[in-house]
């Protein structure tokens, strides 16, 4: 059963990361300053593969460190072996496993497990999210200047116009709570659970927000790109909200002023 295999996979990838974590690994550098990638994370991602692959031999994959395992079958698994990978190397516990899975381009099922946390997230295109097997619901918070809110910073465009340093002063300027984890997954799941009211950034990949997404959606969140429109994982933007604050917050993102 798919909904097994994507449990399986997230605590076989969570094992290797709590097998690394506060140990000694070999780091390495990718493209960017302080973009790192660690044994931990290749031990990880080798071992969810494996567990998709037992069970799915001929399914889609594609894996942040790995790349694209393709086939022609309509599912297609979402891999981030470790996301968080900065917090990892640093002994912060705010680091996970994320994975979706996508039917015929949508996504069907996603999990994201913080072991360290002991916070498992789940979620089911249709049947609501949860957080180790409790339901979970996004927040009321009903007005963007009293929210509390999550972004990230990409290696690129920090000071573009309505980049993510404008952006991020002009909400931190009226004093918005504006919340910096280093994993866009936790973030996610993190408005999914009403601990935060929104969430953006400016640069995400596939794997970042795949199982995230759904998660938050199924909280009965809103998740789209800075215009409004659906939100698709092959897009950079991510704009996560409860909903109420969805257009308020996405006002801000294309230069608009917050209401006091
Ligand atoms: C990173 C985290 C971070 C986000 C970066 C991502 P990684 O993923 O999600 O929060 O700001 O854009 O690359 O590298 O730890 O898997
Ligand atoms: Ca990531
Ligand atoms: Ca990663």
């Amino acid at each position: 059963m798919l909904k097994t295999t994507l449990l399986n996979a997230v605590q076989a990838g969570a094992a290797q990361l709590m097998h690394y974590y506060n140990g000694s690994f070999i780091i390495s550098n990718k493209e960017g300053v302080n973009n790192l990638v660690t044994e931990a994370d290749h031990a990880a991602e080798k071992a969810i593969i494996e567990v998709i692959h037992n069970d799915y031999p001929d399914h889609f994959i594609l894996s942040e460190e790995t790349g694209e395992i393709i086939s022609n079958s309509e599912y297609k698994w979402i891999i981030d072996p470790i996301d968080g990978t900065v917090n990892f190397a640093n002994g912060i516990p705010l680091c996970c496993v994320s994975i979706g899975l996508e039917k015929d381009g949508e996504m069907i099922l996603g999990a994201v497990y913080a072991p360290i946390l002991n916070e498992l997230y789940f979620a089911q295109k249709g049947f609501g999210a949860s957080l180790n097997d409790k339901r979970i619901h996004v927040s009321q918070k009903a007005e963007l200047i009293h929210s509390c809110l999550v972004t990230g910073f990409p290696y690129t465009y920090l000071d573009a116009p309505n980049g993510p340093l404008p952006v991020f002063e002009k909400l931190i300027r009226k004093g918005i709570p504006v919340r910096r984890l280093g994993s866009a997954a936790i973030d996610l799941c993190w408005v999914a659970a009403g601990r935060f009211d929104g969430f953006y950034e400016h640069h995400l990949q596939a794997w970042d927000s795949a199982a995230g997404f759904l998660i938050v959606q199924e909280a009965g969140g809103k998740v789209t790109d800075f215009e409004g429109n659906a939100f698709s994982v092959y897009q950079p933007h991510v704009l996560a909200t409860n909903g109420k604050i969805h257009e308020e917050l996405r006002a801000v993102l294309n230069g608009g002023e917050i209401k006091m």
